[in-house]
């Protein structure tokens, strides 16, 4: 198969975005066009001022300013992409069902369903298309059915090629990939995104496998990384009540080089958008072909989760002499994780959630989430009225002004900034005894006790 000279991503999200504009770079003679129906998001990623990019990504702004306009454009006309493309992307969004069966749990295929079958209506030449977003297994089967079923006589071969990037690390995870993967059926369309990944990546990183294996592993490599999330937070709670200290656990069992020393962080739980939609979705899987045990097993990664989250909301309260009604209770962090503006299924939503069940004053600082986004976080949970939930949260720019005159902290996301901040004049401005609720273990415990404050830290 001659190399490809155009290909196509329809859906400019998270991994659309950064994953195009990575392969544009490192490929200056492919012409790479990222299409989305949401009109505001391509113009963001059109805005001539970089730093107004639709996502927040360390080094970002640098590999689209180096290509954009050169070989990498963003677009709206979904049907020319998809006409002059030799290789198409899907990478739209597979969220959790929200409605009829597998409702709460199975992947909703309805966006992916819509671009094979625009892609079948538009195409006129021979396409490989290739699932880049996390999907069920055996979905391409579906996909190949309504592509050929629907079509106008053109081939179509299909390959999962799932990402790996973690939000916040996107460019360097891109740059420099673990390995790439890519399940198919036909050799030559295999090689031919071999070949567009090889302009970076050395080939002994480039694994091929069956359309099936690659589809799974996605799932199955997000449940082992949550899994072990889950594992060390189970752990931290039961150093809470031992007087052991759990980064001294995972220090010392990740010493252990069968065990390994990544991903053993206890927090106040996980979040983003694929940990607990990927797990929902092999529970799903497991169920359909009657595995209740591999189900049930798995599912008790997202119960501990969930588990955790309510653990730190109850202890804040308790703590505070069973009542927060009233108090103000700072949030420094809404993001997931640090390094990024995205919010989805992060830990503070839920967590200030349970805090105004029981009529907190929550002040949320974060230093890259908008006021739009906590209070749409927060409505979307539908828990109490749009009203109750802005005159219960104030969101602020100025961390000080979170933290002033508050009765309690509480560290939600690790961004590094929050180290940084003037301690001793946060306590001289807030209630006494001034507590602080660190989810993320990222404070000095020494340091804030000798100025003062009454500290808890996860897994102490
Ligand atoms: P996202 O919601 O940020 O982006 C998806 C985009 O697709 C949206 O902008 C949406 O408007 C667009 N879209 C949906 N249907 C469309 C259609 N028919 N035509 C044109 N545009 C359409 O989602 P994301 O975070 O980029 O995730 C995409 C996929 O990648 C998901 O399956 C996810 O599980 C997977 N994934 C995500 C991450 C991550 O870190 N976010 C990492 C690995 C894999
Ligand atoms: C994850 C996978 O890592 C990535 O490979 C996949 O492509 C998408 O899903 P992401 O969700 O972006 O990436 O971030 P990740 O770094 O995995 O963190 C997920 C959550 O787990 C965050 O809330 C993070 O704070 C939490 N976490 C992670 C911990 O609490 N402790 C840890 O040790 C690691």
């Amino acid at each position: 198969m001659n190399r490809v000279k155009k290909i196509t991503c329809i859906g400019a999200g998270y991994v659309g975005g950064p994953t195009m504009s990575v392969i544009a770079q490192k490929n200056p003679d492919v012409e790479v066009t990222v299409v989305d129906m949401n009109q505001a998001r391509i113009a963001a990623w059109n805005n001539d001022d970089l730093s107004q990019l639709p996502i927040y990504e360390p080094g970002l702004d640098a590999v689209v300013g180096a290509a954009r306009g050169r070989n990498l454009f963003f677009s709206t006309d979904v049907d020319k992409a998809i006409q002059e493309a030799d290789m198409i992307f899907i990478s739209v969004n597979t969220p959790t069902k929200t409605y009829g069966k597998g409702k709460g749990q199975a992947a909703d295929l309805k966006f992916i369903e819509l671009c094979a079958r625009q892609i079948a209506e538009v195409a006129s030449t021979d396409k490989i298309v290739v699932e880049k977003s996390t999907l069920p297994v055996r979905t391409a089967e579906a996909l190949k059915s309504i592509l050929d079923n629907t079509g106008n006589g053109v081939n179509f071969h299909i390959l999962s090629n799932p990402e790996f990037l973690a939000e916040g690390t996107a460019v360097s995870d891109l740059h420099n990939p673990d390995r790439v993967l890519i399940g198919g059926e036909s050799a030559e369309a295999i090689e031919a995104l071999v070949q567009v990944y090889e302009a970076w990546v050395p080939r002994e990183r480039i694994i091929t496998t069956n359309l099936w294996s690659s589809e799974l592993s996605k799932l199955v490599a997000n449940a082992f990384l949550a899994q072990r999330v889950s594992s060390i937070n189970a752990i931290s709670e039961l150093c809470e009540v031992t007087g052991a200290n759990v980064d001294e656990v995972s220090r010392a069992i990740g010493q252990d080089s069968r065990i390994g020393s990544k991903f053993l962080k206890a927090s106040v739980g996980f979040g983003g958008s694929c940990f607990q939609k990927d797990i929902l979705n092999l529970v799903y899987i497991a169920r359909s072909y009657n595995l209740y045990e591999v189900a049930n097993y798995w599912e008790q990664v997202i119960l501990l989760n969930d588990h955790q989250k309510t653990r730190f909301a109850e202890k804040i309260i308790k703590t505070m002499y069973n009542t927060v009604n009233g108090k103000d209770i700072a949030f420094l962090g809404w993001a997931f994780k640090k390094d990024t503006n995205d919010t989805r299924e992060s830990a503070a939503i839920h967590v200030a959630d349970h805090l105004l069940d029981e009529e907190a004053h929550v002040i949320v600082y974060d230093p890259k989430v908008t006021a739009e986004q906590v209070y749409r976080d927060l409505d979307y949970l539908g828990t109490r009225s749009p009203e109750d939930n802005r005159r219960l949260v104030k969101v602020v720019n100025d961390p000080y002004e979170a933290l002033d005159s508050a009765h309690a902290v509480a560290v939600l996301t690790e961004w590094d900034e929050f180290k940084t901040y003037d301690w001793a004049k946060v306590k001289a401005g807030m209630k006494r005894p001034s507590f602080v609720f660190d989810g993320r273990k990222l404070l000095n415990r020494k340091q804030l006790e000798e100025l003062g404050f009454d500290y808890y830290a996860i897994g102490e």
